[in-house]
């Protein structure tokens, strides 16, 4: 079988982190998605770090769109960031029958209804488990797993800074400021930090979740959005002596006057699973009519959590592709000689 060729949009933490994984667990990766997943072609800015990284056999350039239109590259991955350079670059790679895998849910909650209609019509897969809650596979999840379901409610921690900065405020009684600059130096904040701390990233996340929860377009655009940035450690302190924890949940639940979609700083039980997550981790509850509730728990954020998610996906395309081929992937793929390595 040909390798399946990439092209990666972006060679930052998460770009950085999906090369090293896909080069660590190349053979793995290659077993499961029925055929090796090579990166062709990177789009950066700097040249030079690029090539520190990749090599001589990786074609470097400045321009992403040089990327979108070589007709070599199977998969564009955007892993730039923002909405308007990653808007065109999205919308291109589709025109051309490209399959996409992208990170960026500021995108896909401002301009995913067209984003998703284009790969509709083009009949190509726009793939984004590491747009939401990083590396855990949320999205997958609910596309697969409870698939069967009604989905009724989603609740969760969805945004690691503000968790962080909680967290912090907290345990240690530190002032916002100082929690947030300590969650910047930590590497866990947007470029804008205003995303994090207002609640705007929460709201992105929530808007796709949503959307696949209930099988509604994408509607950030409706969100109640309610940030962190008027806390102060005594409004944290005087909750956990009324025995809650602080926390910014996105919520979204289906009523039988529509759909409610919101981010905001909750009382959450100190008790609760919710109230014990700590630091910049994640967690998703998700309820549904069959399984009732289900919780999904770890690190939304950082360079190889979010690069295992853009993997998987990249795996979900390989078969895709793989399958309209004669050698079909077996759901379950193992190595025939796996046994042998477990002692008796
Ligand atoms: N700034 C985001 C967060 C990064 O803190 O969760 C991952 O989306």
């Amino acid at each position: 079988m040909n390798p399946i060729k990439v092209g990666l949009l972006g060679l930052g933490v998460v770009g950085g982190g999906t090369w090293k994984v896909l080069n660590q667990n190349a053979d793995e990766i290659a077993r499961r998605a029925g055929r090796r997943i090579e990166v062709v072609a990177v789009a950066v800015r700097d040249v030079a770090k690029a090539k520190a990284l990749v090599g001589d056999q990786v074609q470097i350039t400045t321009d992403g769109m040089e990327i979108v239109r070589n007709p070599e590259i199977d998969v564009v991955v955007e892993l730039v960031g923002g909405e308007s350079l990653a808007k065109d670059w999205v919308m291109e790679a589709i025109a051309q029958g490209k399959h996409v895998v992208t990170a960026n849910k500021a995108l896909l909650a401002t301009h995913g209804n067209a984003i998703f209609a284009a790969a509709q019509e083009k009949n190509v897969m726009v793939a984004f488990e590491a747009a939401v809650a990083g590396g855990i596979p949320i999205i997958k999840a609910m596309r697969e797993g409870l698939t069967a379901n009604r989905i009724q409610w989603v609740a969760g921690i969805i945004n690691g800074t503000t968790n962080f900065i909680l967290s912090e405020m907290r345990s240690r009684g530190l002032s916002f400021a100082d929690a947030l600059a300590d969650a910047q130096r930590l590497g866990y904040a947007e470029a804008d930090p205003t995303f994090d701390i207002e609640g705007v990233d929460a709201a992105h996340k929530l808007s796709l979740l949503s959307s696949l929860a209930f099988g509604v377009p994408v509607q950030f655009s409706k969100a109640h959005i309610e940030g962190i940035t008027t806390l102060s450690a005594e409004d944290i302190a005087h909750a956990e002596r009324l025995g809650y924890t602080v926390k910014l949940l996105g919520i979204t639940r289906s009523r039988e006057n529509g759909i409610e979609l919101r981010v905001h700083p909750t009382l959450v039980p100190s008790s609760s699973m919710l109230a014990n997550v700590q630091g910049a981790m994640n967690a998703v509850m998700v309820h549904g009519d069959a399984v009732g509730s289900t919780v999904y728990y770890g690190a939304g954020a950082g360079e190889l959590p979010t690069a295992s998610a853009v993997v998987a996906d990249l795996v979900d395309v390989a078969r895709l592709l793989t399958a309209d081929h004669d050698h079909r992937v077996p759901y379950l793929a193992f190595q025939q000689d796996a046994m042998a390595d477990i002692p008796v």
